[in-house]
């Protein structure tokens, strides 16, 4: 089986940039900016990282504004503070070079066992199958687990199968193989089986349970919240504040903010907290827009306040709006400044 997934890799293969090198650095800049986002848009971004940091160091030494800023747009944000973070540990106490062995890989922040065995088999060649979504979707199918992909248990399953599926001479090309399959032939949706190398061979098909699998326990808590922001600027001027070291968009700015237990906006608690005494308030409610995270979904509203010079905005600063791309930005917060 491995042998034809890797024919099939070979013959179907996208040009990625990051499949051109062994680079521990590159390899490892793609992968964190491949979590979570899809390649069309990651490649852009991996362009853009590798010429502005072409090194380590260059990383390490960049303000983490400027990280945040270039980040921006690509959401989980933690993600960008990680890598800022690592680049700044293997500068200082690596020399600058990238480990090489899978645990000092595995023991850097913001790597887990799946960016390490990927950055490990494509840099050095180790033999550490890299499971991931996609890889999970291809063993379930072709072995018709149905433990879910989505506990610790499983997990192992999974791993352990890929171990056994494991090309120990040629890692790298297994593990991208395995991923592409996954992406391109055996997708979540509407799997090309028809055409498939392995169709004779796939346990799934045969079952008839394709549709079905993987299958997930779904123990994921999403939850509700509701974000409502203020904007007091005007044409030339807007305000904003950066938000605090704990919770979503770390480091990020954005408009004042009040967050609700629910959609409504209680006007007294918006008087309140922007120390407001007059009984008229021109606000207005100008879009609303909904930004669904891994396990958050944020409702978020934004009201523009109409001349209001009584309003305490003592804490926020004051930012030109033509130097606003200076700052770094939520999503959200971005997408309401485009049409403002
Ligand atoms: N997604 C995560 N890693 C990837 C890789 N190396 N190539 C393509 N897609 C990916």
């Amino acid at each position: 089986m491995t042998d034809l997934i890797i024919d099939w890799y070979l013959a179907n293969k996208r040009d990625l940039p990051w499949r051109d090198t062994t680079n521990p650095y590159y390899i490892w800049l793609s992968e964190i900016i491949l979590q979570q986002t899809r390649v069309v848009q990651g490649l852009d971004y991996y362009l853009r990282f590798v010429s502005k940091y072409p090194t380590i160091v260059d990383l390490a030494n960049a303000e983490e504004d400027e990280v945040l800023r270039l980040w921006q747009g690509l959401g989980y944000y933690s993600r960008a503070r990680n890598i800022h973070a690592t680049a700044k540990f293997v500068r200082d106490n690596y020399e600058g070079i990238f480990p090489s062995t899978y645990e000092e890989v595995l023991a850097l922040k913001g790597i887990g066992p799946y960016t390490a065995a990927a950055i490990c088999s494509f840099a050095y060649r180790l033999p550490y199958p890299a499971v991931d979504g996609n890889v999970f979707r291809v063993i379930s199918r072709l072995f018709a687990v149905e433990e879910p992909i989505d506990t610790s248990s499983g997990k192992k399953i999974f791993t352990a199968y890929a171990e056994e599926m494991m090309d120990v001479k040629h890692p790298d090309l297994f593990n991208q193989a395995m991923m592409e399959f996954g992406a391109m032939q055996c997708t979540p949706q509407s799997p090309a089986c028809q055409v498939c190398p392995l169709l004779d061979k796939c346990r799934a098909y045969e079952l008839n349970l394709v549709k079905l699998l993987p299958i997930k326990s779904n123990k994921t808590k999403v939850r509700p919240r509701y974000l409502h922001f203020f904007d007091f600027g005007d044409k030339e001027y807007v305000y904003l504040q950066k938000r605090g070291v704990t919770d979503i968009w770390r480091g990020l700015y954005q408009l004042p903010l009040i967050e609700s237990e629910n959609e409504e906006l209680s006007l007294d608690k918006f008087k309140n907290t922007f120390s407001i005494d007059e009984d008229i308030i021109n606000i207005s409610n100008v879009a609303n827009y909904k930004h669904v995270l891994s396990h958050q979904t944020l409702h978020c509203s934004f009201y523009k306040v109409d001349s209001l010079p009584a309003a305490d905005l003592s804490e926020f600063t004051r930012i030109l709006l033509s130097e606003l791309d200076e700052y770094p930005l939520p999503r959200v917060m971005e997408k309401y400044f485009e049409k403002r």
